[in-house]
């Protein structure tokens, strides 16, 4: 593939987003999932990135805000809410790229910890690991090796612990059903 770049999404770009989203998942429920955190103002777009390739949005990454509440502690992180890459352009590096890109841009802004509903095949690489091994669980059933968190700082995992609170979006989509 010639090369693409990466950029945040632009208001025109929410069309392009859902349907990149529709094809690579052959569904449309994590479409929704970007459109309803948009409604619900959940979407800040330096954390919402775009891969464009010849003037066509091939891929898109977006992260959210979650807490992770351990009775009256609530430490604000990020869920790494949707990936996904254009199957024509699937397994060329637009997902490593994108993904690193939003991390990087994470961890400008201040964040300390990811956390992702993903496969336990793709996102070690990048340094997720099994989140209950932390001690941070997740709000409904779900297998351990799926629910991953990753710490943008050393030791950003310690002595946290607790369960994810997700914006309503993902309920209101029902996101988190396998
Ligand atoms: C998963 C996805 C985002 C990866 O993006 P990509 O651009 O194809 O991936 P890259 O080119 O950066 O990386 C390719 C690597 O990812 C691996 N990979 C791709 N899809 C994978 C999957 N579903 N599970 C595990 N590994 C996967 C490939 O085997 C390859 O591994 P290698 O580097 O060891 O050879 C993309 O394939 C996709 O959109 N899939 C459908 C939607 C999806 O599953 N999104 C993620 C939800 S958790």
């Amino acid at each position: 593939m010639d090369s693409f770049f990466i950029r945040p999404e632009e208001p025109e770009d929410a069309p392009a987003i859902f349907e990149v989203h529709r094809q690579a998942f052959a569904q449309d429920r994590e479409s929704r999932l970007v459109d309803a955190l948009r409604d619900e103002g959940d979407i800040n777009p330096d954390l919402s990135l775009v891969a464009v390739h010849d003037g066509r949005i091939i891929g898109h990454i977006l992260f959210c805000p979650i807490t992770i509440v351990s009775g009256t502690v609530e430490t604000p992180a990020l869920a790494l809410a949707t990936l996904s890459v254009h199957q024509d352009y699937q397994g060329m590096g637009t997902g490593k790229a994108l993904t690193e890109a939003g991390l990087s841009e994470c961890r400008r802004l201040g964040n300390r910890i990811v956390i992702v509903i993903g496969h336990p095949g793709y996102y070690p690489r990048f340094g997720f690991t099994i989140a209950r091994e932390s001690h941070i669980l997740a709000p409904f059933p779900c297998a351990d090796d799926v629910f991953m968190a990753l710490p943008l700082k050393p030791g950003a995992l310690d002595g946290i612990g607790g369960t994810v609170r997700y914006p309503p979006a993902f309920d209101a989509v029902g996101a988190h059903i396998a």
